[in-house]
């Protein structure tokens, strides 16, 4: 048990530090670059990996699909807490379904991430 709370208190102060500056990944910390955010390099890649194996097919979850830049920006374009909205649904704004359904919220970065990509206009690229 002591060695466990050990382990933990070491590995989560590892993974804080590294990570900085590179732009991409998953992490939540500081350094979030929001500066070169497109929908190929940044937008999808997120989608992809956290909603598409329930957003795509003949019965998609909630009749949503999120495959191509048009259905994620058909939802992307609904304002927060109205059916079907993607920032509401990722933000877990009240009104919303929480997403990615049954898994954890995406981290803080990758929230800013697709906000950034939405507030510049959804642009295919
Ligand atoms: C495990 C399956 C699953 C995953 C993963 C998933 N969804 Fe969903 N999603 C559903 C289902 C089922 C519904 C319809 C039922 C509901 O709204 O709860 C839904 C509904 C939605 C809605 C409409 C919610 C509303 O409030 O109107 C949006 C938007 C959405 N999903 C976006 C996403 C996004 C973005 C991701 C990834 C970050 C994601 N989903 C991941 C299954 C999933």
């Amino acid at each position: 048990m002591l060695i466990f709370v050990i382990w933990a208190v070491a590995s989560c102060s590892k993974d804080e530090t590294p990570d900085q500056g590179t732009g991409g990944g998953n992490s939540g910390g500081s350094a979030c670059d929001l500066s070169n955010v497109t929908f190929s390099e940044t937008v999808w890649p997120i989608i992809n990996a956290n909603c598409t194996s329930c957003h795509s097919g003949a019965s998609p979850g909630g009749g949503i699909l999120l495959t191509n830049h048009a259905t994620v920006a058909a939802q992307g374009a609904i304002g927060s807490g109205n059916p079907g909205s993607l920032l509401g649904a990722i933000t877990h704004a009240a009104g919303n379904s929480p997403m990615p359904q049954g898994q954890a919220k995406l981290s803080d970065c990758n929230i800013s991430k697709i906000r950034t990509w939405i507030n510049a206009g959804m642009p295919d690229n």
